[in-house]
């Protein structure tokens, strides 16, 4: 599988430490507050394992479900979110765990959606971030790394629900998805 990829931009030892940092973060920023971690599937899936265990807080954890990328490798444009969010946000301190930041269009509706629903205050938190692709203006509250615009994969995020597991994050040869 390597073979697929041009080179790793960030390696799980410099990911979990990045993640360390920003648990820490966290963990002073809310502390005495009993924090709910909203997690973006899929593609949280294992950055909020990680960070999670470095939240020394009492937190809550909930999912909501976004895609619009499908098997494409551009955004479609169009965020099939959940329309309700079944469970009581109103009065809480809401913190959205998200892969990546690209367009901006996913966590402008999903803050956009959780807001309405009151919660007493609601920041987001991305393991990446990459400014050149923002279509609608956009800045998390805790950011892991800033990512250079390449298509990338792993820790989470897929091409065609493949390379999710892979412990580090790397940049796909442009062949395999073009
Ligand atoms: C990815 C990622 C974010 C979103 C970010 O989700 O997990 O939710 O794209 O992109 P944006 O800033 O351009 O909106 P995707 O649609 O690929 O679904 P997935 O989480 O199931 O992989």
């Amino acid at each position: 599988m390597k073979d697929d990829f041009r080179e790793i931009l960030f390696t799980s030892e410099q990911i979990a430490e990045r993640i360390k940092e920003l648990g820490a973060e966290i963990t002073k920023d809310y502390a005495g507050k009993k924090l709910m971690l909203l997690g973006v599937l899929k593609g949280c899936f294992v950055f909020l394992a990680d960070i999670g265990r470095h939240i020394d807080l009492d937190c809550e954890i909930r999912f909501l479900t976004a895609s619009s990328y499908g098997f494409s490798s551009v955004s479609s444009g169009k965020v099939n979110i959940e329309k309700e969010i079944e469970f009581n946000v109103s009065g809480r301190d809401v913190l959205i765990i998200e892969d990546i930041l690209d367009s901006g269009i996913t966590l402008t509706a999903l803050h956009a959606l959780v807001a309405k629903n009151k919660p007493a205050s609601l920041k987001t938190c991305t393991l990446l971030d990459k400014p050149e692709r923002r279509q609608v203006p956009f800045t998390t509250d805790y950011t892991g790394f800033i990512c250079p615009n390449e298509f990338v994969v792993g820790y989470g995020l897929d091409y065609g629900e493949s390379y999710r597991n892979l412990p580090y994050v790397a940049v796909l040869k442009p062949e395999i998805y073009s």
